[in-house]
């Protein structure tokens, strides 16, 4: 194929009659189409999706859409036939065409997308609505909204002006600028949420255009990188194995406008504003420090936390069994300040996995050594204690104590304790653990339990139901997981 800088368009004008050049300026013909491509992919774009590009053109994103979605799941609008001619022609080529059956509809009115047949999960508009008078504008919204899945989103560019343009229909190749307040109102009005992308544009701005159930809560407030998007589809178990995210659940959460919690195991619709909290991040990013990884499991930590804030405010010290590299050991003492504190955190683990001889038969069915295997292969638990001491080197008053529980539980020398975790994903040294510390928990202390009503842990369950009888008492279940014990007063 000819690469003279002829077919490129070199030094030719936005607009003029070039298959490049009439799409844009010609020299950054690869950035959009880049720019484009990662920002649907890192929004959720998967191959079985199906897209709508609004004003296709030459196909700059387009052949790059192509061959990555599925046969039969890109649809372009475009009124100028030429331009896809030669975007096939110079760009994508025929075989791809006959491999991807792309469909093309060439109109300018928004209405022809319903002739797709299909609803979109995701439309694309790049530099469209920079050249739209807002009677245009409202109709591609109107359009798009009616054709897009409910979980669908549009991303469209415009230009952010302080007043509104007054052009009306299609405006090329000159632009026309709109205020964010003008372009949010036609979003609601067209049924969709209108959120401004932090997403570089050389020229112009990204918005997103999002039908009700689709989830921007997770862009919110962070950088909107592919780490946080691949976090997002995918998510890790108590095994730390990266699972994909749930599958959107059957509830109605259409009135939830983005704001879905749905990470580790656990998918709500309930306000969890603790997330922005700035203390809470900061001690939350110090677990992803001493971890060397983001676990996604904000909710967990919010509740350990809660606890260990509560417990500070008691006599006693702190204690925790399984600690592995101290992701939410590590959080609390941030958020605690701990030096400040004048307690002791007792951290207990034997820092290279559980040890077989105390996992029970019902832990063992249920897959407790595999799990254990799996986690030391995968690198989620530690191989080994120096790296974790030297993450809690910051700290005073803290000691590691290293080796297997119930043999080194003798070394934890507190009198008073006011915060227990257990967390060995095992029953036999958990059930040791507590009963070794009941007695020394203070009225009110605080047992926080994480894989109490963990999905697959069920023999713990059992076995902390059991001891919670014996003592009279009940364990709160949380949707997290985890379990909580408040030690009551008078209770030995
Ligand atoms: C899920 S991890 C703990 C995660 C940790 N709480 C955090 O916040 O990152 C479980 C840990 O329990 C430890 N463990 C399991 N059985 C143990 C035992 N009998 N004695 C001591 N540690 C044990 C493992 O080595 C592992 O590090």
């Amino acid at each position: 194929m000819d690469l003279t800088q002829e077919s490129l368009g070199a030094g030719l004008k936005p607009g003029d009659a070039h298959y490049r050049a009439y799409v844009g300026p010609p020299e950054d013909y690869d950035l959009i189409a880049a720019m484009t491509f990662n920002l649907l992919t890192t929004l959720g774009l998967r191959q079985h999706h199906s897209l709508l590009d609004v004003g296709c053109g030459s196909l700059r994103v387009g052949r790059l859409l192509i061959p990555y979605l599925n046969c039969g799941k890109y649809f372009g609008v475009e009124p100028n036939e030429w331009l896809v001619e030669e975007g096939i022609k110079r760009e994508l080529g025929e075989a791809l065409l006959e491999i991807k059956r792309p469909t093309f509809f060439f109109a300018d009115l928004p209405e022809v997308i319903t002739q797709a047949n299909t609803s979109f999960d995701f439309a694309v508009a790049q530099s469209i609505f920079s050249h739209c008078g807002l009677d245009l504008i409202k109709g591609w919204l109107s359009a798009i909204s009616r054709s897009l899945t409910e979980d669908g989103a549009l991303v469209a560019t415009f230009l952010p002006g302080v007043q509104d343009s007054p052009a009306k229909g299609w405006v090329y190749p000159e632009c026309v600028n709109y205020r964010p307040a003008t372009m949010r109102q036609a979003a609601a009005d067209a049924g969709l949420r209108f959120e401004l992308l932090d997403w570089k544009h050389p020229r112009q701005t990204w918005a997103l255009f999002a039908a009700p159930k689709f989830d921007s809560g997770w862009l919110r407030n962070k950088p909107l990188t592919w780490n946080a998007g691949l976090a997002k589809a995918l998510t890790r178990n108590k095994a730390g194995n990266i699972t994909p995210a749930a599958p959107a659940a059957s509830a109605d959460f259409s009135h939830a406008e983005g704001h879905v919690y749905d990470q580790d195991g656990l998918r709500s619709i309930h306000n969890h504003e603790f997330m922005d909290d700035p203390a809470f991040r900061k001690a939350y990013q110090r677990g992803i420090r001493a971890a060397g990884d983001d676990y996604r499991w904000h909710w967990r930590v919010h509740i350990g936390l809660w606890a260990a804030a509560c417990a500070a405010r008691l006599e006693g010290d702190f204690v925790e069994c399984g600690v592995n590299r101290g992701f939410l050991s590590s959080a609390i003492m941030d958020y605690l300040n701990w030096d400040s504190l004048g307690k002791h955190f007792y951290l207990l683990d034997t820092f290279r996995g559980l040890d077989e001889r105390f996992v029970s038969s019902a832990d063992r069915a249920s897959g407790a050594v595999e799990k254990n295997k799996k986690s030391l292969t995968s690198g989620f638990y530690a191989q080994g204690i120096e790296e974790v001491r030297a993450n809690f080197s910051q700290w005073k008053n803290v000691s590691l104590i290293e080796g297997s529980i119930p043999e080194t539980l003798s070394q934890v020398r507190a009198e008073k304790i006011a915060y227990l975790h257990l967390d060995m994903n095992c029953s036999p040294p958990e059930i040791a653990a507590i009963q070794c510390f009941w007695e020394r928990l203070v009225p009110g202390a605080f047992v926080l339990l994480d894989d109490y009503a963990y999905h697959g842990y069920l023999s713990q369950k059992i076995a902390m139901d059991q001891f919670a009888q014996e003592k009279g008492i009940k364990i709160l279940s949380l949707p997290t997981g985890q379990g909580l014990l408040v030690k009551p007063i008078g209770n030995r």
